[in-house]
């Protein structure tokens, strides 16, 4: 059965005034002195440790949000058709919701390099503890994800609260990603131990709300050529033509000024063709070609929110990024086929099938599983339910261990592949619980306390606006998710 899955966020087409990076609120200060690396950094529009911005790497990040589908992955492949000047493919991070998700391509997305990231489980604004830990439980169970490797977040339709945050610290994440830095708050990625200095129109920034050790990744707004700023999806601001021309003008005030990390943030919905929707072959030509024109540009390196991380925390001048370890690109050779990510699959008309793996089917989802099916369709409150099959069975699976990453895991065998240290993994992770009760103790007892917000931010202009899609009602409402 085929599904006409389109879960995206068309409100999250986000067109921000310019008047938002006029503080309504003020961020806390933050003293460099104290507030140290790897664990503490304070927001900052120059590069960490004082560093010299030419000799800093350019990253850049780009960045997939909601349901991964056989198109809209082929849609995300196209885009990161790129190389890094270590000779490695680009490599990108996905926010992946759980509705229309097929959970064998979120495990090849991950074994090719790429970052698996928690969007919640049905893509809501202002998400409940149970939203975040149930999509990153069944990234574990269903994707084949280490749980250790599960270390962002972006708040669906970014609408993210004081207590978003604080299940993000409390449920062990490393980093928040639903920020937005527009010129004079594009802060190079900081620690949220003295607070959001962020969207400082709301009343998160310059709160009490403050979590040592998470950090804040903001989203790097462009803006166009009227001055607006311009968020998710820019390609569906102008034409392919204009669009690339101030996305070039905004990249230069990156790498030629203090080289924060520029996104390109993308709802590949909006970049795949779908029947009976606008086509798109245009604004997708673009968007590949304005990427390519950033490869081989001295010291771009297109990387995951992840690896942008592992460099902030030990900073390291571009020269030397080539041999730092997060930056390899080697991929196992096992000998066999063992449902890690990297056996053949092949996708024909949005079905996914390959030898090993399973296929689960459900009233109002079918997707493929390295590991087991559940005997029944994932619920919120219950998001990983037991197998369909016993422990007993020939045919069951078993699921990623703390021990072992899933590149060089045998979910059949029940046997990890890798026998030294060049592979080791043992996870630290945070053991997810999915019972919200326990969720809310573990924040409870963070030492967070709460805090009122007399701050009145309602003045602050905040559009979101739906682009000339062309959709029709009944298309938009499912687009709506
Ligand atoms: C955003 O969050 C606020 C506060 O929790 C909530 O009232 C609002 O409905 C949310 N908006 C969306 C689009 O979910
Ligand atoms: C996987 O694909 C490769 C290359 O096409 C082929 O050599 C190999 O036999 C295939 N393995 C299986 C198990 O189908
Ligand atoms: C580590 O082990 C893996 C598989 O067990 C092997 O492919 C790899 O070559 C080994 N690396 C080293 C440095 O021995
Ligand atoms: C993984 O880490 C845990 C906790 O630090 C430790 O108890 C365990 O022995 C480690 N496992 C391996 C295989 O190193
Ligand atoms: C959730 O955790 C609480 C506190 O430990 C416990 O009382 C409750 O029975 C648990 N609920 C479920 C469904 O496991
Ligand atoms: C908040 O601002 C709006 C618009 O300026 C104003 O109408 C409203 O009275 C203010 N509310 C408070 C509580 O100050
Ligand atoms: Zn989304």
């Amino acid at each position: 059965m085929k599904f006409f899955g389109i879960s995206t966020a068309i409100f999250a087409v986000l067109s921000i005034a310019n008047q938002l990076s006029q503080a309504a609120t003020t961020a806390s200060p933050c003293d460099p002195n104290t507030c140290k690396l790897p664990n503490c950094l304070c927001p900052s529009l120059s590069p960490p440790n004082g560093m010299k911005p030419s000799d800093v790497p350019q990253f850049v990040t780009i960045t997939f949000d909601d349901s991964i589908q056989p198109e809209l992955l082929a849609t995300a492949q196209d885009v990161l058709n790129v190389k890094n000047p270590n000779g490695c493919a680009a490599k990108g991070s996905w926010y992946v919701s759980m509705l229309y998700t097929n959970f064998a391509l979120v495990q090849q997305w991950y074994a090719q390099g790429n970052e698996v990231a928690d969007h919640t489980f049905t893509h809501v604004g202002s998400p409940s503890s149970q939203e975040i830990a149930a999509a990153r439980a069944m990234l574990n169970q269903y994707g084949g994800v280490p749980l250790g490797k599960i270390k962002g977040f972006r708040a669906p339709f970014l609408n993210y609260t004081q207590d978003t945050l604080r299940e993000i610290a409390a449920q062990g994440f490393q980093y928040d990603t639903s920020a937005s830095g527009v010129v004079d708050d594009c802060y190079w990625p900081y620690t949220l131990d003295y607070g959001l200095a962020n969207d400082c129109w709301n009343n998160v920034c310059g709160s009490e709300l403050k979590l040592p050790g998470v950090w804040e990744i903001p989203m790097y707004a462009v803006q166009d050529s009227a001055g607006t700023a311009q968020l998710m999806d820019v390609y569906l601001a102008g034409s392919p033509s204009d669009v690339t021309a101030w996305s070039n003008a905004n990249f230069d005030r990156h790498y030629n000024g203090n080289r924060q990390p520029f996104g390109i943030y993308i709802h590949p919905t909006h970049l795949t063709n779908y029947p009976g929707l606008a086509d798109t072959t245009a604004q997708k030509k673009a968007v590949i070609s304005f990427i390519q024109s950033l490869q081989g540009k001295p010291d771009v390196w297109f990387v995951t929110n992840d690896q942008l991380l592992q460099w902030m925390q030990n900073p390291v001048p571009a020269s030397q990024l080539a041999s730092q370890p997060y930056m390899q690109c080697t991929t196992p050779k096992i000998g066999k086929e063992i449902c890690n990510g990297l056996e053949n699959i092949t996708v024909a008309n949005n079905v996914v099938s390959g030898g090993l793996l399973n296929s689960c089917n459900f009233n109002s989802a079918n997707w493929d599983t390295c590991f087991n099916c559940p005997s029944s369709e994932p619920t919120l409150e219950n998001p990983t339910p037991k197998s369909a099959v016993a422990s007993t069975d020939p045919s069951f699976r078993h699921v990623v261990p703390n021990d072992c990453d899933s590149l060089w895991w045998d979910p059949i065998a029940g046997q990890c592949l890798c026998s030294n240290t060049t592979c080791a993994y043992n996870d630290t992770a945070v053991p997810i619980s999915t019972n919200t009760t326990v969720n809310r103790a573990a924040s409870a007892t963070g030492g967070i306390s709460r805090e009122t917000n007399a701050e009145n931010s309602s003045s602050v202009k905040f559009t979101t606006s739906l682009m000339g899609l062309g959709l029709s009602a009944g298309v938009a409402a499912m687009m709506a998710l």
